[in-house]
This record gives C-alpha cells, structure tokens and sequence, in this order.
C-alpha cells in the first residue's frame, strides 16, 4: 500500500543521503555539510559532517529573526507553586543570551561541559539553550537522584560549572537541593569552578563564598552572549542513564544530526506545525525531557509546556486536563503509569467533563509498554488516538510509532506501530540471524542509526561498542526482545538485561544490588522487577545475610531501603525487601532471578533444569507470599 509513511520510509533505508539531505535543509547552517552520512570510519557513523549550525540559533533566534518574536515559546505551568508563566520566543532570546554570558563570566568556553540539577522551572531550559549558545554542553541530571549519583556523574562528565536550584517541589514536600548538591561536590574527586543556584522562595540555600553564586545577582550584570557555530558533529550533550552496573552511560547527542531528526518527528511522529501547543509531561532530566519539552517543539517553533507538577496530587487527577485546555494542547505526551495513576483516582474519568478539551489531538505515550486497559481507558475517556511509541535515551527518538503527520496506521493493542523512518529493525535469534514474523528474539537495529541516535559513549568508545554493537555484528542492539508481525507492527515485550522501568524512570537492578551488597551484612542478593499495577514495576529485593548476624531481619531490611534511597535516590522506588535463607541458583552459581520474579509475579514458570537445589524454589515462595507476592500472598 503506498503512503507517505511507506514513500518516506523507503526512501530512508535505500538512500538515507538523499532522505535526510532535504529534511535538513529546514534548518539553518552556517556552512552545508560536506558528507550527509559519514561512513569513513566504521562502525561511528557521523551525520553532516563539515557542516557547522547552533542548535539554540535553530530553537529559539531562527524564530524571533522570521517575526515569531512575540510568539509563545514557553508556558511554564507550576501547580505545586500556584504559577503559571509564558516567554515569548524574544524574552527566550533574552534569558539565554544573558544566561551564555554568565557562563562565560565563569570560564565556561566551546566543549566544556556544565552539569544542571534542577527541578522543573523554566531557568532549566535557559540554562540548557545557553549551553548550546556557546558549544558548551550540558548534562543534566535528574532531581530524583540522590548525591552518590550526583557525584558519579560530575567525576565522569568533569564540569567547569554546575547549575542547580535551592530546592525542588514533590506535591506537597520541598527538597533541598543544595545540601545534596554540596555533598556530591565533596564526594567527587573533580571540583567545579563555580556553581550557580536559582534560589527560589520555598527554600534558602546557603551558599560557599567563592564557588557559589546567585542566579538573579549574575544575570543582572551579565553581558548576553550571541550564538556561536559549531560543528554539526560536536556533542551538544551528555545524558547519563541505567546501565548494568552502577556506572551510567553517559549517551552522547551532537548537534547536527540531532537538530535535523527532532525537527522531521515533530511533523511526522506528532503531527504538529510552528505555532502549535506541544506538551510533553515529563521532566528535562530524562531523555523525553530534552527532546520533547526542550529541543523538538522549539525547534519546530512550537510553544512547549513545561510543567512543574503530577498526574495526580497537584491538585487532583483533573490538572492534565486543565493544562490541556488552559493552554490549548494539541499533542501531549507522557508514559502509560501517568494515565495508570489519573485512571486509579477517576475511574470514569469524570473530573474530564469540567474542561474543553476541544484544541487536543493526539495522546502519545512511552517509556514502559502500554498495556491494553490503559490504552482503552485513555481511548474511551478522551476519543482521540492514543499512541503508543518506542524509545530509548540512546536513540533520542522513536524506533518505532504510528507516524501520524505521514500516514496514521490502525492501532494493534500491544504495539507502537511500525518502524519509524531511518529505522531498519530486524528479530535476530541467540545465533544472530534473523527470525520468523511473530517469532520473539532481540530486537536490533540495522547500522548506520538515523541521525540524533547516540554516535558513542562520553569518552568511552569501547563501551559504546561492547554494549550495542558486539553481540550482533553490523546492529545496533537495543536489549529489547520481542517481534515483528508479518504487517511489520513491532512488539516490544521486554528487556534482556537487568533495566527496570519504574514509573516510565529507568533503573538498573545490578546498580541496586551493588549498594545493597555493600550493607555489613549483607552476603549476597539479587534484586528484579515486579509488577505494580500503578508502576508498571517496582524493585524488590531478596538478601541472604552473613552467618553469624544475629541482628533483626526487619531492622537490616530497613537500613538497606534507606540505604538505597540514599545512594540511588527516591526515584529508584525500593520499598520492598525480605531476607532469605539461601537464593536460588544454577549449578554454575548463577542467580536466577527471572524465576523468583515469575514466582513473585503468580507467573507460570519451568523449573530450570541446571538449578542446584530445587527446595529452594519452595523457600522462596513462602518468603514472598510474607511480604504480600506470589500465590501464597
Ligand atoms: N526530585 C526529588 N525527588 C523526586 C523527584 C525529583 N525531581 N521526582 C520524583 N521524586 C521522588 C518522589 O517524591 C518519590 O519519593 P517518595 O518515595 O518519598 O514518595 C519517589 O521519587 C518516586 O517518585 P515517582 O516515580 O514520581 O512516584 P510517585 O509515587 O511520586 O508518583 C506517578 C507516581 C505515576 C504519579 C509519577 O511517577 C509520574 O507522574 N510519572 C510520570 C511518568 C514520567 O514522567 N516519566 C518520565 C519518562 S516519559
Ligand atoms: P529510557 O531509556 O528510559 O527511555 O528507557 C528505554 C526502555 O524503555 C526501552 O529499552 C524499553 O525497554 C522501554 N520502553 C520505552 N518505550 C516503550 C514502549 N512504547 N513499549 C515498551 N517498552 C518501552
């Protein structure tokens, strides 16, 4: 059948030179590159190689300079603070051009790098579009996480400046974040020159003479700087996310490549133009945050939200649709445990009545699978199409979705739809050949990536090549399983490593279980995914104690919860945790993991043949059904 989706997508496979080559010349460059897709040195494809642009020109002046200046560019929408802000693409122009000039005043210069630990207020985005302003590049991470990971982060990223805030807001509780910010400073081996804080009215930071600095104070006497070219190759960013191990992968995005996919998806994923409302509930510190409420709708010229706020509790599970018709959204965003929440305090969704929901097109959603009862829920209460889409922070957009500026396919409960453009997936079996349609095996993605994909890891080359490229010569390796339908639907049922996906936020169990092994008596314990009706899965842990440790279970139990919390962070969600005797293994002394997770989960499972010891299993069960998992919960 031919479509625009199908003309667009072949085209990208057999001639991706010519397919992005013209997607590209929407964008401004101060010099055309001289090679679309760089193969000379495989397996890192570069895209637009010799061309040289600003991805903050390209977001936010390329707008004022075409008479969008008094356009919105930004509506900041705070319940937890009762505020609610609009920046015109000129007033943008303005905080960023004097944000760049702050940095510069401290030292900052092209390919430095500058961590950002802020919450949800717009001087987040200032500080990110600054960054690019000047070729310097950001790293943001995430507020939920506690000053343990912080400091990992700021030793491998080495930032000449870091940005943060006095405090964050979680529905109703403030947390500071500067004590945490202090604490990752003295952790890390590498100190910054200078940090600048927002302090905001709920909580006073205290602030180091001679490191710290006040936002207000420095952008009052800041000399704004202009947009600088870059090369379309240089990195624009560094985002840390879950590996196996208690290092993150700090995922690398240019510029060029970058700038030029998240433009194209926002026509041909979410089918929205410049002037439109674009709103993406999610939060700048994960990767959705940098490409959907930052860089692609501001791209596009689009006016993007960002909110400072929950689903549910700010106030209630009406403030989606309040924002929606508030601001007139078009296309909102978010992951299915968001709609999970709303659904589990309105059932019948009649909080929705009370708003005009009239402007909103389209409800995308990723991040976690999209189970079938929330999909019907969302299609039922909103009668718009609901969409389910696959990513990952590595590809920075989706492999896979219903690409309904191009041609909008039936939804299959289940799937995200077909290969995005760019895209060649393939289901390889364990001995790397492709499999039968509606057979599972690991999803991959044929080499080169389309552009805005990850080229490598932050200075970790042979990282980026052990983890994605080498179990499957010539693919990109996504660490999904599942399948593709013989309508080329894909099937995301999985992941084949140790990440977890909790609330729509990506953890590694093996960095769990790293911390929890580091407890004095704790011997070992292996830590798995469970279902959760809200999260999709939350952590648990199981933990065989060190002989001769005559202490509580329950009071180690709780020194490791903590302990979690307050290395990994709030986010990771590890409340649960039981002591066991022993841990089931295989003869070869591995965990098996998977099996009390289907335990835990009243799965059916086979009792693996290799397993050393099978009353084990029994031991296990009647340890979960203790703490409320398993059939004898
Ligand atoms: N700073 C500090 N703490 C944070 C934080 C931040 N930026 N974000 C979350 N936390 C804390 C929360 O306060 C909570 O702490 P608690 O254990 O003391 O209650 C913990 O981390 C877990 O947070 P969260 O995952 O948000 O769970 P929740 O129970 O507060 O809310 C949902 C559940 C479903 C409402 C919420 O997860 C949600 O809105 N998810 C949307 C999905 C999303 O944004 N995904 C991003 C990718 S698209
Ligand atoms: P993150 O890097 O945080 O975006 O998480 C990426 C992982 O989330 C993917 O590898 C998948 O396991 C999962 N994921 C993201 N989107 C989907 C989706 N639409 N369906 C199923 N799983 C998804």
């Amino acid at each position: 059948m031919f479509n625009l989706y199908t003309q667009a997508y072949e085209q990208s496979i057999k001639d991706p030179n010519a397919f992005w080559g013209a997607i590209a010349e929407d964008c401004h460059w101060y010099k055309k590159w001289d090679k679309v897709l760089d193969d000379s040195n495989i397996p890192f494809y570069r895209w637009f190689t010799g061309g040289e642009t600003n991805t903050c020109y390209n977001a936010v002046d390329l707008h004022v300079d075409n008479g969008m200046g008094n356009t919105a560019a930004i509506i900041y929408d705070s319940p937890v603070t009762g505020v609610i802000k609009t920046y015109t693409f000129s007033e943008l122009k303005d905080k960023v051009a004097k944000f760049a000039g702050v940095l510069s005043s401290k030292g900052v210069a092209k390919g430095d790098r500058v961590i950002l630990y802020m919450p949800m207020i717009p001087e987040a985005v200032f500080a990110m579009l600054a960054c690019a302003r000047i070729g310097a590049v950001h790293s943001v991470v995430f507020g939920g996480f506690a000053a343990d990971e912080l400091a990992t982060r700021i030793n491998d990223a080495k930032p000449k400046v870091i940005v943060s805030a006095s405090c964050g807001i979680e529905i109703k509780r403030v947390i500071e974040y500067k004590p945490l910010l202090d604490k990752a400073i003295d952790l890390s081996t590498c100190k910054p020159n200078a940090c600048i804080i927002v302090q905001r009215p709920q909580a006073k930071a205290s602030m180091k003479d001679g490191r710290d600095y006040d936002w207000e104070t420095e952008m009052a006497k800041a000399v704004p700087k202009d947009c600088v070219p870059v090369k379309a190759t240089d990195p624009l960013y560094i985002l840390y996310t879950s590996g196996t191990t208690g290092q993150p992968k700090g995922v690398v995005r240019d510029n060029g490549g970058h700038m030029v996919a998240l433009k194209y998806t926002m026509g041909a994923i979410y089918g929205v133009d410049k002037g439109d409302v674009y709103w993406a509930a999610s939060d700048i510190g994960w990767v959705v945050g940098h490409s959907y409420i930052v860089y692609g709708p501001l791209f596009k010229g689009c006016t993007t939200i960002l909110f400072e706020g929950k689903p549910v509790g700010t106030p209630d599970a009406s403030t989606f649709w309040r924002v929606i018709s508030q601001h007139k959204v078009k296309s909102l965003f978010t992951a299915p445990t968001a709609f999970r929440a709303i659904k589990r305090e309105d059932p019948k969704a009649l909080l929705m009545k009370n708003f005009d929901l009239s402007c909103f097109n389209y409800l995308f959603l990723a991040g976690e699978r999209l189970d079938p009862d929330t999909l019907f829920w969302a299609e039922n209460a909103l009668k718009v199409p609901v969409l389910d889409h696959w990513w990952q922070t590595e590809t920075g957009w989706a492999i896979a979705a219903n690409c309904t500026g191009l041609h909008r396919f039936k939804v299959k409960p289940g799937s995200p739809t077909k290969a995005a453009p760019g895209w060649n997936l393939a289901v390889l079996g364990s001995d790397g050949h492709p499999i039968k349609p509606g057979e599972i095996g690991a999803l991959v993605a044929k080499l080169p990536l389309p552009p805005g994909t990850l080229p490598t890891l932050w200075q970790n080359d042979q990282r980026y090549i052990d983890s994605y490229l080498k179990e499957f010569p010539g693919y990109y390796e996504t660490s999904d399983a599942g399948y593709i339908d013989e309508d080329g639907y894909v099937y995301v049922m999985a992941r084949t490593d140790d990440i977890i996906n909790v609330a729509g936020h990506r953890l590694s169990t093996g960095a769990m279980e790293e911390v929890i092994a580091g407890h004095p008596d704790v011997a070992e314990c292996a830590v798995m995914g469970v279902a959760d009706d809200l999260k999709g899965q939350v952590p648990l842990g199981m933990m065989v104690l060190n002989a001769g440790v005559d202490r509580s279970p329950e009071e180690i139990v709780k020194e490791v919860i903590l302990r979690v919390r307050d290395k990994i962070g709030p986010v990771a969600a590890f409340k649960t945790a039981t002591v066991v005797k022993r841990l089931p293994k295989t003869r070869s002394g591995k965990i098996l993991r998977g099996t009390m997770r289907s335990i835990a989960d009243k799965k059916e499972y086979k009792v693996p043949a290799t397993i050393d010891d099978y009353a084990i299993l029994d031991e296990i069960e009647e340890s979960l059904g203790k703490i409320g998992y398993g059939k004898k919960a």
